[in-house]
């Protein structure tokens, strides 16, 4: 492309974008886009633009992985190197397209067609291993499939977004069927499946309705195939396009049981049938994209209280309820919120900023976890609902979604269900007919897993490389451009609706101790039967793993199970009895986190996830403190050291090792740091034998299983 052209379309997107708050990553996404990198002469006018130095926005381009400053090949093919997907093969799978295709990460191959990224984690977990080509993600990819897929971007190039509209009929009752329309779903076959289901029905002259709303979260199941009857509708899976043309044959589409892969009303399965959901009640139930359809199954009703309460009242609604953050921290949202309320905003230059502002965290980058995902392509108006109460209860008129860039089906449908909900009335000036306002925006982070951590977050929508900042000043007193700020997580938020309509005391009587309500667990990793599970707290994670899981996939034994995300500590069969909330979790040196179980069979090397877990943080890191930015480089050489040392050179390093990890815990200035020992001493306390050393060894040098603090 040659100079000029690269000039026009950046100053067209400046000219559109320069004086949005904190412009420069959604400049950079928009030119990204529209270019396929952002080339140097696009630094200089976009720093002219935002008045910046041309080393701010480098800095900011250098910080986030998903950002590049040279063409890449024609397609972008990212590899999930993430702990659910090494759990499932993605390790021997990253080695095998390397070789096929002659490139390692960062190149570009085969005649220009192919650059190849690392990624960590798609969510994609319950589906591994997980493989993204541009912008759709492939589940349960072996070499084979690998292959397959390639060959078809060889001869299709552009067909990668092939995808299936609802087929709506004008004739009276059409036959309804539903195939979800969500990123798991389709990783593996969900759009193939609609269309061979539309294509059989024209076939047959039948007069069909498909309807691709959310998934039900049993990603075992899918592609879930279901079929509205009179009883309630009714369930076929695990189905492949190859089946389709057989269930029409055994008359699926009129309820028709007698097919073997009949699961009888959806409603019944045992898996959805056992939980409680509270969050995702209607995933799977409700249209996405409509308001009308979230209103119908009482959608909104949260937002009509709230709207006749005081800003305390609502309040005191959320601290009665007793719920706590599900970002990982669990911190008691009422009392968040109280501080917000309270909290005057700041003098700031631009006084047009002065404003209180509700900033959701989708940044959803711990391996293992979905929840986040489905609830924003299932049902995102539950998720907007709650920004806008959170909005009426602490005064704050501008909402912010930071979703992380992996997900592109959840930026389509939150995109959507944010405009439905302006045209409805339920967005911008006298929201629901009331003299109250609140405007919400959705911006998109850009491949670094640090801007999960709150402080680097606010960061990031600043405009800024994604730092952790020093707290105090909480982000509830001086947040987003300064400003008294709630940052909570999509769960917490989505749950703000349903505590609302129906009583924090409904809310309160689910749960165990101080943790209270429901926790959607996501189970991925060598599990038979990965996919959503919520429950009150207070269940085992053996009945988690082994009622709702099924055990491993390989069908042998548990050998570890890591929850909690990768600062979470590895867990051994024996563990597996611990309660599910949060106390119980803290007494062991665990922690719950936002609810990701990756569980891992006998094959595992637990040295290779201790490795992994530092290499991950110095990937990661945001570099601003050296036990973290330098520690974790060399806590990889140290356990490469100890995995080949011999006799007292080995014992040194298992000495450093600790003295690290003290380090790292004690020195760092957030979870990031301050957390990764724990898997790492867990992995080394647990399983000694796989990094060659005797169990004493490890008595003798004081490697525990670490403090188990959850990320702040
Ligand atoms: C390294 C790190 C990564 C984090 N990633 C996320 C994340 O992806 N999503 C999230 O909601 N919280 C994440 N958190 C927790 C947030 O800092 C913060 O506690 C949370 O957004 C507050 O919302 P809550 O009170 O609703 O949990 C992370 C924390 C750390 C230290
Ligand atoms: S611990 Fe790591 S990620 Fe956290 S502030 Fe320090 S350098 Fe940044
Ligand atoms: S998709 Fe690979 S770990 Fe989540």
């Amino acid at each position: 492309m040659d100079s000029a052209t690269i000039s026009s379309i950046t100053d067209e997107m400046l000219v559109q974008m320069k004086n949005l708050p904190g412009a420069l990553l959604p400049v950079l996404h928009r030119i990204q886009d529209e270019l396929g990198y952002l080339p140097a002469e696009s630094v200089s006018e976009i720093a002219a633009a935002l008045n910046l130095s041309r080393a701010e926005v480098h800095g900011v381009i250098s910080f986030y992985d998903h950002f590049r400053t040279e063409p890449t090949g024609k397609h972008i093919v990212k590899i999930c190197r993430a702990e659910a997907c090494q759990a499932s093969g993605s390790r021997e799978l990253e080695i095998q397209i390397k070789d096929s295709l002659s490139i390692e990460f960062g190149e570009t191959g085969t005649d220009g067609l192919i650059t190849l990224e690392p990624v960590y984690c798609l969510g994609n977990c319950a589906c591994g291993p997980s493989v993204q080509i541009n912008d759709k993600v492939y589940g349960r990819v072996d070499i084979a499939r690998f292959d397959g897929l390639l060959e078809s971007l060889v001869e299709q190039p552009d067909d990668s977004h092939a995808h299936v509209t609802p087929v709506i009929s004008n004739e009276p009752e059409p036959i309804r069927i539903y195939v979800a329309d969500d990123t798991s779903a389709c990783a593996i076959g969900a759009d193939a499946v609609a269309q061979a289901i539309v294509a059989e029905a024209a076939r047959r002259d039948l007069n069909i309705e498909l309807l691709r709303y959310g998934s039900r979260g049993l990603f075992w199941l899918e592609t879930l195939v279901e079929v509205e009857t009179p009883e309630g509708r009714v369930a076929y899976g695990p189905i492949q396009s190859s089946d389709v043309a057989r269930l029409f044959e055994a008359g699926f589409h009129k309820g028709n049981q007698s097919s073997e892969l009949s699961l009888g009303l959806t409603q019944d399965i045992p898996y959805l049938k056992n939980q409680r959901r509270l969050n995702f009640e209607c995933a799977g139930l409700v249209d996405p994209l409509s308001l009308e359809s979230y209103k119908a199954l009482g959608g909104y009703l949260g937002l009509k209280r709230a709207l006749s309460m005081s800003t305390q009242a609502i309040v005191d609604e959320m601290k009665t309820s007793g719920l706590r953050g599900r970002g990982g921290a669990a911190f008691p949202t009422g009392i968040k919120w109280q501080t917000v309320l309270d909290a005057p905003t700041n003098k700031n230059p631009h006084p047009e900023l002065e404003k209180k502002y509700i900033v959701c965290n989708a940044d959803e980058g711990d391996s293992g976890t979905f929840a986040d995902r489905l609830l924003m392509e299932a049902d995102p108006l539950q998720l907007i609902e709650g920004m806008t109460i959170a909005g009426l209860a602490t005064g704050a008129v501008q909402g912010y979604i930071y979703l992380r860039s992996e997900y592109p089906k959840a930026l389509e449908k939150l995109t959507i269900a944010i405009e439905a909900a302006y045209a409805g009335g339920y967005l911008g000036n006298n929201i629901a007919g009331s003299d109250q306002r609140f405007d919400l925006e959705i911006r998109l982070g850009a491949g670094a897993y640090i801007c999960g951590e709150e402080t680097a977050l606010l960061d990031s929508l600043e405009g800024k490389r994604g730092m952790v900042r020093a707290k105090p000043p909480l982000p509830a007193i001086e947040g987003l451009f300064g400003q008294p700020t709630v940052i909570n997580n999509v769960l917490t938020l989505a749950s703000v609706s349903g505590i609302l309509a129906n009583g924090a005391k409904t809310y309160k009587n689910l749960g165990t101790g101080r943790s209270l309500g429901t926790l959607p667990m996501q189970l991925s990793g060598n599990i038979k039967r990965g996919g959503l599970v919520e429950l009150p707290f207070g269940s085992t994670l053996r009945e988690l793993i082994e009622d709702y899981g099924g055990g491993t996939a390989s069908g042998r034994p548990i050998k570890a199970v890591q929850v909690g995300g990768p600062l979470g500590a590895y867990l051994t069969e024996s563990q597996l009895d611990i309660k599910l909330d949060y106390e119980s979790f803290s007494e062991i040196g665990a922690m719950l986190g936002h609810g990701g179980v990756v569980v891992f069979d006998d094959g595992v090397d637990m040295s290779q996830q201790a490795r992994f877990a530092m290499e991950f943080c110095a990937v990661e890191s945001c570099g601003k403190c050296t036990p973290c930015r330098i520690g974790s480089t060399r806590g990889v050489e140290v356990i490469d050291k100890i995995c080949t040392g011999e006799g007292s050179e080995r014992e040194n390093n298992l000495i450093l090792l600790h003295d690290l990890c003290d380090t790292m815990e004690h020195g760092s200035l957030c979870a990031m740091g301050g957390l990764t020992p724990s898997p790492v001493r867990s992995a080394l306390q647990h399983f000694p034998e796989d990094f060659g050393i005797e169990p004493q060894a490890i008595s003798g040098v004081g490697i525990d299983a670490g403090r188990g603090e959850t990320p702040c």
